[in-house]
Formats: C-alpha cells, sequence, structure tokens
C-alpha cells in the first residue's frame, strides 16, 4: 500500500518558541510533559517556562544521548504525574526519540520497547509535539524511533509516533559550527537518498529536491551563522527529514552507519562521507541516473560528474572530509577493519532501498577506494 505520512500541523517561523503556550492552548493541550536534555535546558529552560503561560507543565530534562528502554522506565517512575495531554520534545534526535518512547510507556505502561513495529497499534494517549532544536535529524517528523538496551542500538517504528505537531524555530539551533555542518550534511544525504531510494515517490521527489536545492545553496552561509540561511536550512532538513522518512534512505546511510559505529564519527560526518562514492556507483542505474540529471538542472551543473565536482567543492568550504584519511585514521588501522565494516552494512536495514544491488565486493571496494 503507498502511503505518505507527516505531521498534521507544522508551525515555522524564527522565535515563535515564545508563542508555545498560545500553540498548545490553539491545539487543545491544557497540560504538558515538557522533556529535554541539561544543555537545551539550560541554555532556553527560562524561555520556555516564560512563554508557556498558563498551561499546567512537568519537566524532564535528563535526556541523555543514545536513549536506553532503562532510561525511560526510570525517567516515568520520576514523573509526579502520568496523565498529560501532550508530551512537548525540545532538543536534537536523541531528546525526540526519548519522548516517543516515554508516549508508547506513558500510554501503556506494560508496553514492550524493545518490540515497536509498524504492524501494531501503540494506541498513544497523548499528542507528541516536537520541537527540533538542529537541522537535520529528521526524527520530528519521523516514524522511527532509535534506543538502545543491554545488546545495541534498536531501529524501530510505528506510524502513530509521527509527531502531530512540528514546530520549527531556527532561533533555537546552535551557533557552532561543528554541529551545524554535519546536521546540514546529514540533511543533503537524506535528499539525496530518499530521491535514489527504490520506494521513493512523486511526493518524496518533490520535498527532497528542493532540500537539496536548498541545504546546497545555504549550508556554506549557515555556517557562518546567517540568519536567512539558517532559517531556510531548518525548513529544509524537515522537509528532507519528511522525504526519506516515506521512502527510506540508502547506501550511504549503510555504510556511514558502520563506519561512525566502527571508528566513533558523527552521524553526519559518516554517511556524508559515503554520499559521493554511492552517486557515482547508483547512477548505473538507468532511471537513478535520470533522477540526478534531474538534480544537476535545478543546481544549474551539466552532467553527474560536475555535480560530484560541485559536492566535492562544498565539502572542502564547510569542512565536510570527502575521503576517510582526513579524519586522520590511518590506512592500517583500516584495513584491519574492512571486512567488519562491510558486515555490519550488509546487516544495515537501510541497504535494501538502495537503487542497484550491493554486494561484499561492492562495498569493500567502496569502502577501500573512498580512503
Ligand atoms: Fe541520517
Amino acid at each position: 500500500m503507498s502511503l505518505f505520512k507527516f505531521p498534521r500541523t507544522i508551525y515555522f517561523q524564527r522565535d515563535i518558541i515564545d508563542s508555545l503556550g498560545d500553540i498548545l492552548e490553539k491545539e487543545g493541550v491544557k497540560n504538558v510533559l515538557i522533556i529535554t536534555d541539561k544543555n537545551v535546558q539550560n541554555s532556553i529552560g527560562g524561555r520556555v517556562e516564560k512563554a508557556l503561560g498558563s498551561i499546567e507543565r512537568e519537566f524532564f530534562t535528563g535526556v541523555l544521548p543514545e536513549p536506553s528502554i532503562k532510561q525511560i522506565r526510570e525517567a516515568v517512575s520520576s514523573l509526579k504525574s502520568h496523565e498529560y495531554d501532550a508530551i512537548v520534545a525540545i532538543g536534537g534526535g536523541s531528546v525526540i526519540d526519548f519522548s516517543k518512547a516515554m508516549a508508547v510507556t506513558l500510554s501503556d505502561p506494560q508496553a514492550d520497547l524493545g518490540s515497536i513495529s509498524p504492524f501494531e497499534s501503540l494506541d498513544l494517549k497523548m499528542k507528541i509535539v516536537a520541537v527540533p532544536t538542529t537541522s537535520g535529524t529528521g526524527s520530528d517528523v519521523s516514524f522511527g524511533v532509535v534506543l538502545s538496551d543491554e545488546e545495541g542500538k534498536l531501529a524501530m517504528g510505528n506510524y502513530e509516533l509521527v509527531p502531530e505537531i512540528d514546530i520549527l524555530d531556527p532561533s533555537l539551533t546552535p551557533v557552532d559550527k561543528k554541529i551545524i555542518v554535519p546536521t546540514g550534511i546529514d540533511a543533503l544525504v537524506h535528499s539525496f537518498e530518499a530521491i535514489a531510494s527504490n520506494t521513493s515517490n512523486v511526493f518524496t521527489d518533490a520535498l527532497a529536491e528542493r532540500a537539496i536545492e536548498t541545504v546546497f545553496n545555504n549550508l556554506e552561509k549557515a555556517e557562518k551563522n546567517d540568519e536567512t540561511a539558517k532559517d531556510l536550512m531548518h525548513i529544509s532538513a524537515t522537509m528532507a527529514g519528511i522525504a526519506f522518512s516515506n521512502s527510506g534512505t540508502a547506501s550511504a546511510h549503510a555504510l556511514g552507519h558502520s563506519f561512525g559505529a566502527t571508528f566513533h564519527v558523527p552521524h553526519g560526518t559518516s554517511v556524508g562521507l559515503f554520499l559521493i562514492p554511492t552517486i557515482a556507483f547508483n547512477s548505473q542505474n538507468p532511471e537513478t541516473r535520470e533522477k540526478y540529471l534531474r538534480i544537476c538542472r535545478t543546481l544549474n551543473v551539466r552532467d553527474i560528474e560536475s555535480l560530484i565536482r560541485e559536492l566535492k567543492g562544498l565539502f572542502v568550504r564547510v569542512g565536510q572530509p570527502v575521503h576517510v584519511s582526513e579524519l586522520g585514521i590511518d590506512k592500517k588501522t583500516y584495513t584491519l577493519k574492512l571486512d567488519q565494516l562491510v558486515a555490519l552494512s550488509m546487516r544495515d536495514s537501510e541497504l535494501a532501498f538502495n537503487p542497484v544491488l550491493l554486494g561484499d565486493e561492492d562495498l569493500r571496494k567502496i569502502f577501500v577506494e573512498n580512503f
């Protein structure tokens, strides 16, 4: 069944967080659980508190990166109330994933968080409201939730976890280029992969194409904290998020996930490393090639070779590495890890969405050639 899901309402405007109470009131929400982490709480907690006006609220501010099922259980038992009209997640991907899991547990205390799947109803008793503070992850609009247990990462999903309301306020995004660049690159890779994915459709293509154009033309200015560019990046990251959460990503994410896990490199940097080689590889598929050529026309470049040249130029200008060696990883260590990198990529669920089938040897070749 073809299906396209996204939040029911997206509010987008710089400083709109100051109207949070009005927005919630308009949405019929009287009582909220605000979920965030210490950094966000320290920088904007007071602003949020003031913006809530007369809305009844409880705060949970202890989200840690890569949340675990154990942390969710502990968080639930630390709350005063268990009944809220909405959970408002203010933060990056981890905070939003944590909040999705909290909504599941608060709606059904017996729910098994490790087995969330698209096939079983979650019957949520509260709305999920996302306020992303980075421009890139797409978890503010996606059905996915990434948690961890004793055995490792659990990447799960259910369409009821697509936040009902998304509030995009670029004034909440970081000023540090060490965060702006990898998250922006992640959004760019989401867009390219949403287009290449074998489950892409006209809705996802339209959003992804526009997101590529905007990210391509604004990342460099956003990295220098140009306000207009950052506003556009924030909206584009969400457009890319809606696109890829409906189409899947593809091989750059499969390779990037295994590379990031093996060498402890941030997500955006890792998937960015494999965008260019996978565009080159996927160009052998005539349909994908045609889609890349449409992007070339949008960006006013002649052909795919020129597109790759332009992408490399952008990467160099913003400080995104093009090759593995630029991260200071030595060749011997990298070569010793090749079997592991290939095996982990083969197991990654995103590989199934790649428009061209990749085997062990194809993956190894990309890893070797991109050193
Ligand atoms: Fe990503």
